[in-house]
């Protein structure tokens, strides 16, 4: 390793509009009980007509530079995870990078549905350890919303729109401990937008590109491999769970925070949960609750928090961070 990595920045945004269970009931068989008790979601926000991904992304992410004390030009590699892109090309990350006047470091986007702020990180992270880069700003933003049928009550409950972002910098000292990324194809099927430009370009002018989930397969999945990948970046580090200060899951169901919560041992007051306010904003889960938690000060100087998150692919990861 050349050089080690810490997070130096973080920043977040939500659209304005939020949408709550009870106004769900207007236009869905659905109800405030049922969302919240299987799911923890209370409310979520909506990106605006003509806010797209770029936008939530750039506020993220000047609050996340600003955060640092560092300046635009101070970046030499952005990585975004999307996996509702502005555009078919350029990526996010070059649209982004042109909003910050960036000009010349590498810039683009990672497809790893919910993990993809996790598989951003582990880029980010490799970049610094081997010298390639010094400075790196990696966002999750999502306007999820786009791609979801609003007349599938199993599934258009459950996700909102919204940004996360931090800066990554070379460091004497290790922020980042260890990072670990997974992937298994074979459950291609279970949760997946099963159209795209390639196959069935005239869904998407239409509109008619919408997750689908089969939620008990993907929820029992999602415990077991996300239990597996805390295991794995502990004994990875030789620590043990009580040495953990805070754990940073993403934020698909509490019912799958609590389960992972339950195999660390660790307490729900020691878990940052947004998931109440913000519901599941894919890629933008876990910076999003970061940056929430950092900024009320539960979240100080020298804390080890342990990432998580699980997404369509399938694909997890884990990364323990000392901050
Ligand atoms: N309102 C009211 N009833 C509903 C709703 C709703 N919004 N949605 C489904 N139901 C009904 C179903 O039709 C079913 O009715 P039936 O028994 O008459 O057939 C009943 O409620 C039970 O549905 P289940 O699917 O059994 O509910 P479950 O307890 O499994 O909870 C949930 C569903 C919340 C989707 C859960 O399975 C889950 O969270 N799965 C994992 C999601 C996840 O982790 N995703 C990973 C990341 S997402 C990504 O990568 C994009």
């Amino acid at each position: 390793m050349i050089s080690a990595a810490r997070i130096t920045g973080t920043g977040s945004y939500l659209p304005e509009k939020i949408l709550t269970n009870k106004e769900m009931e207007q236009f869905l068989d659905t109800s405030d009980d049922w969302i919240y008790s299987r799911s923890g979601i209370r409310q979520r926000h909506i990106a605006a007509e003509g806010e797209f991904t770029c936008d939530l992304a750039e506020v993220a992410a000047r609050e996340a530079i600003k955060s640092a004390g560092r300046r635009e030009t101070d970046i030499d590699l952005i990585v975004v995870a999307t996996t509702t892109a502005d555009q078919v090309f350029p990526s996010t990350a070059c649209l982004l990078q042109n909003r910050l006047g960036i000009h010349g470091c590498p810039a683009f986007d990672v497809q790893a549905v919910c993990a993809g702020f996790l598989y951003a990180m582990d880029v980010a992270y490799r970049y610094i350890s081997t010298g390639a880069s010094r400075c790196a700003l990696v966002v999750g933003a999502e306007t999820f919303s786009r791609i979801l049928n609003w007349e599938d009550r199993s599934t258009c409950v459950l996700f909102g729109d919204g940004a996360g972002a931090v800066l990554v910098e070379a460091a004497d000292t290790p922020g980042i401990l260890s990072s670990h990324i997974h992937a298994d194809g074979t459950y291609k099927d279970l949760l997946c937008v099963p159209v795209g430009v390639s196959t069935a370009y005239q869904q998407l002018l239409n509109g008619e590109a919408y997750t689908e989930m089969q939620g008990k397969e993907v929820f029992r999945w999602a415990v077991s491999a996300l239990g597996d990948a805390v295991v794995e970046v502990l004994e990875s580090n030789g620590i043990h769970q009580s040495e953990i200060d805070w754990l940073v899951p993403h934020q698909a169901n509490i019912r799958i925070i609590k389960a992972i919560a339950k195999r660390l041992e660790l307490s729900m007051d020691r878990v940052v949960v947004t998931i109440d306010q913000h519901g599941n904003t894919s890629a933008a889960s876990v910076p999003l609750a970061f940056d929430v938690a950092v900024r009320d000060g539960r979240i100080k100087t020298g804390d080890k928090v342990i990432f998580e998150a699980f997404g369509g692919g399938f694909t997890w990861g884990s990364m323990l961070v000392q901050i």
